[in-house]
């Protein structure tokens, strides 16, 4: 299996990459800022006697996207799962939100992986069992105080995996897992106070692990999903429910 994460090199990307690698994946890690993280996840695959490499892009500008697409192309001739894991959470209030703040969270979140996956289709095509899998989050269904243009990109990347499913079968699954509130860099910023009123409203009484959202990528990227797509998995700990 050959798979590309996207934000492989920190976070629930690095852990999806790891849960990978394990199963015995060949892995294409990208990353933006932390190209030595990306590049110690690769070297410790190969010590284990995995396969892997890693490609830099930032996902909002047009022409890195088309690189890190040229980049996999001309390692391999078939792609069997894309995973779209890279994102950015501005916090800020609406109001505080100009054109091209929402602009740019647009193109990192939702367009430069809609330009990925369509640069990448040729690949996909070769795979006999092709998987998309697009990280969202549960703010795309409950929408947020300090964050309307994430809430609204990631509302956007449901849409996209939507009409993918339908567009792409029945040769390649599409789904999104929405994380709810995920122990990573995304949330560092919280302060203590943040974080007690954070766990308040998660029922299962604890923030998410990187790990527990690879697992549920990589149960849809896996043969045990092949029927399934057009789907969200939500994993959240019960943070919102239906
Ligand atoms: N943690 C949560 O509570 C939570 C909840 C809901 C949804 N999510 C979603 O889960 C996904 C992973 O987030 P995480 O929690 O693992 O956060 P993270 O640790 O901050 O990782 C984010 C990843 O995205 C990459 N990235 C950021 N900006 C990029 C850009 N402009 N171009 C290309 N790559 C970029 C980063 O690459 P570098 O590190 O190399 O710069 C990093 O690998 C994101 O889509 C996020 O929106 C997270």
């Amino acid at each position: 299996m050959r798979a590309l994460v996207t934000g492989g090199s920190q976070g629930i990307g690095l852990a999806t990459v790891r849960r990978f690698a394990r199963d015995g994946g060949e892995v294409a890690v990208h990353y933006h800022r932390h190209g030595p993280a990306a590049e110690k996840v690769v070297s410790e695959i190969a010590d284990q006697g995995g396969s892997a490499f890693s490609v830099g892009a930032d996902l909002g500008h047009p022409e890195e996207v088309r690189e890190l697409a040229r980049a996999v192309a001309e390692k391999w001739d078939r792609l069997d799962v894309l995973v779209h894991n890279a994102g950015e959470y501005p916090r800020r209030s609406f109001l505080e939100g100009k054109w091209d703040d929402f602009e740019r969270c647009l193109r990192v979140n939702v367009i430069g992986a809609s330009e990925l996956t369509r640069l990448l289709l040729p690949r996909l095509a070769h795979s006999r069992n092709g998987r998309i899998v697009f990280v969202s989050s549960v703010l795309a269904s409950s929408g947020s105080r300090h964050g309307a243009h994430y809430a609204a990109a990631k509302a956007a990347v449901e849409g996209l995996a939507r009409s993918l499913a339908r567009e792409l079968a029945p040769t390649v699954t599409v789904n999104v897992v929405a994380p709810g509130s995920v122990d990573t860099a995304i949330l560092a910023g919280d302060s203590v106070t943040q974080r007690t009123a954070r766990l308040r409203t998660i029922p299962i009484g604890r923030l998410g692990t990187a790990n527990d959202v690879a697992d549920a990528i990589a149960f849809l990227a896996s043969p045990s999903a092949s029927y399934i797509t057009g789907a969200t998995l939500h994993v959240n700990g019960g943070l919102r429910m239906g």
